[in-house]
């Protein structure tokens, strides 16, 4: 199978991040050919600061390396570095009906708010299509805000196909575990726009600090409390094996201990557990001369295979 998905690099990654997406997409890798980019010309719909794009994208690139994405494996690359995909945008443009886009959620939204959309938020749909279609992908992991935007792809595939002959592959999205909906320090979902987040590369004392604020109820030390549901015990099984879950969970049965003890277990826990992300991390920022070969490396590996997408494309169209 092949595998593709983007990744925006529009803030600093948090555990929600990790657990809820990254880790699926790293795991993927495995037994499939797989392709990941960092969606720079997607995160230009938001981020409109030069220094800034260029810093979150090459940082995007780092921690999804830290944590295990293997360039011998998986192609990375920088979604700009692949122009091919931007002529494609515009074939697909060209048979895409306005009412299908007017449709979609992160136009529609901006819409019902009352604010004012660019044409890139509006059309944002059809380059994601054409990032996927410019690859011949299977399977997208996607968490589930951005299925619609697969149905789209879907959809302006199918009708090319149909007036032009057989030129794309159909895509079929992968949603990620939507159980794994991690809880933020103040119990809710974690999420940059709540500003309830602890990031996983963030300094360990900084981590700590957010962790030993995580809100808990007011339960009196003696009492048995049942873990599931516990916001504070979903965190902490993120982070260990089972047999330290159980334990755990035995301990909030058994009831006694205070709230400080269960985050300072949770601190430790994640420490340990992202110590090697963390390491991999700091050898890669000492050497940003190598993640730019990646990137450079991968960039002609993924133009390599848009190229002869685009080619196809083109001359079914009546372009070539
Ligand atoms: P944020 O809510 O912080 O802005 P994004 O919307 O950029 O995060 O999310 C990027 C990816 O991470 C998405 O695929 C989303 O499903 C996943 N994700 C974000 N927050 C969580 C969370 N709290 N639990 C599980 N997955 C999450
Ligand atoms: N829009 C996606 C997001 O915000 C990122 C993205 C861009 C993407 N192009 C893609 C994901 C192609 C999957 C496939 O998360």
């Amino acid at each position: 199978m092949r595998v593709l998905s983007g990744i925006q690099p529009t803030g600093r990654p948090h555990w929600g991040n990790y657990f809820g997406a990254i880790r699926q997409y790293i795991d993927l890798q495995h037994g499939n050919e797989a392709y990941y980019f960092v969606a720079d010309l997607h995160a230009l719909t938001t981020v409109r600061d030069a220094a800034r794009l260029r810093q979150n994208t090459f940082d995007a690139a780092l921690d999804l390396l830290a944590l295990g994405l293997d360039p011998e494996k998986a192609v990375l690359f920088r979604q700009s570095d692949v122009p091919e995909v931007s002529e494609l945008c515009w074939l697909l443009m060209t048979g895409t009906p306005m009412g299908l886009l007017e449709r979609c959620h992160a136009y529609k939204d901006k819409k019902e708010k009352g604010l004012t959309a660019d044409a890139g938020l509006f059309t944002y749909p059809v380059l994601m299509s054409a990032d996927i279609l410019a690859y011949d992908a299977d399977i997208v992991p996607v968490g589930a805000d951005q299925v619609q935007h697969i149905e789209v792809c879907r959809d302006l595939a199918g009708s090319f196909n149909h007036q032009f002959g057989e030129t794309f592959v159909l895509p079929k999205a992968k949603t990620l575990d939507a159980s794994a909906k991690v809880p933020g320090t103040d119990g809710e979902k974690m999420s940059k726009s709540y500003d309830n987040t602890i990031e996983l590369f963030e300094d360990p004392k900084a981590a700590r600090k957010k962790i030993m604020r995580i809100t808990t109820d007011a339960r009196p030390m003696e009492e048995p409390k049942e873990p599931d549901g516990d916001h504070l015990y979903q965190l902490y099984s993120l982070f260990v094996g089972d047999a330290e879950r159980e334990a755990m969970a035995a301990l909030y049965r058994r009831g006694g201990f205070g709230y400080g003890e269960i985050k300072k277990a949770l601190a430790d826990a994640a420490e340990s557990f992202f110590a090697d992300a963390r390491t991999r991390r700091a050898a890669l920022v000492a050497d940003p001369a190598r993640v730019e070969q990646i990137l450079a490396d991968g960039a002609v590996r993924a133009r390599k295979k848009a190229a002869a997408t685009l080619a196809r494309a083109q001359k079914n169209c009546g372009l070539r």
